[in-house]
């Protein structure tokens, strides 16, 4: 049985907004296209890739803190409760919490690519018959509704893969605020994020030897030229990424090889040779900086787990009531 897909924004709109930014970020001295953009359907396959790599430890570290103390982080949700997933590119890692929380009634997750979200959704229902699985075609960095047939119940949100750490600060206090009005009161939010280290480790997870994170990075300009009718040369670009300790980030470039001109939705744009497209920063947070991070946001840091080697952490935060009136 199809699995119906609440669609939140037009497609029509959500490509306009692309050609905006596009158009926005070239015409800057300081070149960037936002990260959000990778996520096509290719990026969402390349981002998978990413993921099994030997150098890219996010998600297995993550996937072990999970599975380690899933029982501990399903006790804090509450009966009936709707699990809400912010970005499914794929529901593996809350497949963990679903299985080991039967008190959930129900799960919500939200992407922007709808095929994926609709087949994942599709797997999920079958995984989990006792489940409603209400899949949100939305972009969670906008204002959006929860669906009707869970607005009633309480509210665990989950956001993994220390997507967070790809919002500059005052985006993420944003992400995590609207997230509190979404979820409403007393709900929880279960939030990975990844912690600061070595940037030998870092440096590596972001440069991986097969070459998978270059072709990600690369694929926003062949996106550009798909959707937009560019005409960047990929050949033209290398990927640079590196930690930027001061500012505490990994940062994503995509640097002309030589100068040359580049036509974008009727504007003619110059690359100086060694020019960089800045495609992408992924904080790394400290236990305490994003504990307090989310205090500012007015979340309540309930308890925080990492993996066996402290890389990668998972946060649950509580949104307490202020008053009851
Ligand atoms: C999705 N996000 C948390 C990834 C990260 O590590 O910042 C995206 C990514 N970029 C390059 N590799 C992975």
């Amino acid at each position: 049985m199809a699995v119906p897909v609440l669609k939140i924004a037009p497609k029509t709109e959500a490509e306009s907004a692309f050609a905006h930014d596009v158009r926005e970020g070239l015409s800057l001295q300081r070149k960037h296209i936002p990260p959000k953009y990778f996520y096509d359907d290719e990026g969402c396959k390349l981002f998978e890739q990413i993921t099994e790599q030997p150098e890219y430890y996010p998600t297995r570290c993550e996937m072990q803190a999970l599975q380690t103390h899933a029982t501990e982080i399903a006790a804090l949700f509450p009966q009936d409760a709707s699990l809400v997933e912010f970005g499914t590119c794929t529901t593996t890692k809350a497949r963990i919490l679903l299985n080991a929380a039967p008190q959930l009634s129900a799960y919500v997750p939200i992407d922007i690519a709808a095929d994926q979200l609709r087949s994942e959704a599709l797997a999920v229902r079958e995984d989990f018959p006792n489940l409603e699985v209400v899949p949100v075609v939305a972009d969670f960095a906008q204002d959006f509704e929860l669906p009707e047939a869970v607005r009633s119940k309480p509210c665990v949100g989950f956001f993994p893969g220390s997507t967070i750490g790809n919002f500059e600060r005052h985006d993420a206090t944003a992400f995590l605020q609207r997230a509190a009005k979404l979820l409403g009161r007393n709900s929880l939010l279960i939030i990975g994020v990844d912690l600061v280290k070595d940037s030998k480790i870092l440096n590596a997870a972001y440069n991986d030897a097969a070459g998978v994170t270059e072709a990600f990075n690369l694929n926003l300009l062949k996106r550009i030229d798909r959707e937009l009718g560019a005409d960047f040369n990929p050949t033209c670009f290398e990927h640079h990424a590196f930690f930027n300790r001061e500012k505490g980030r990994v940062e994503m470039h995509l640097a002309a090889v030589k100068r040359h001109k580049v036509h974008v939705l009727g504007e003619t744009i110059d690359f100086r040779a060694g020019e960089t497209i800045h495609t992408e920063n992924s904080y790394k947070y400290s236990i305490e900086g994003f504990s307090a991070l989310a205090r500012g946001a007015g979340w309540t840091p309930v308890k925080y787990w990492t993996d066996s080697t402290g890389y990668f952490s998972i946060h649950a935060l509580r949104m307490i009531a202020k008053n009851n009136h």
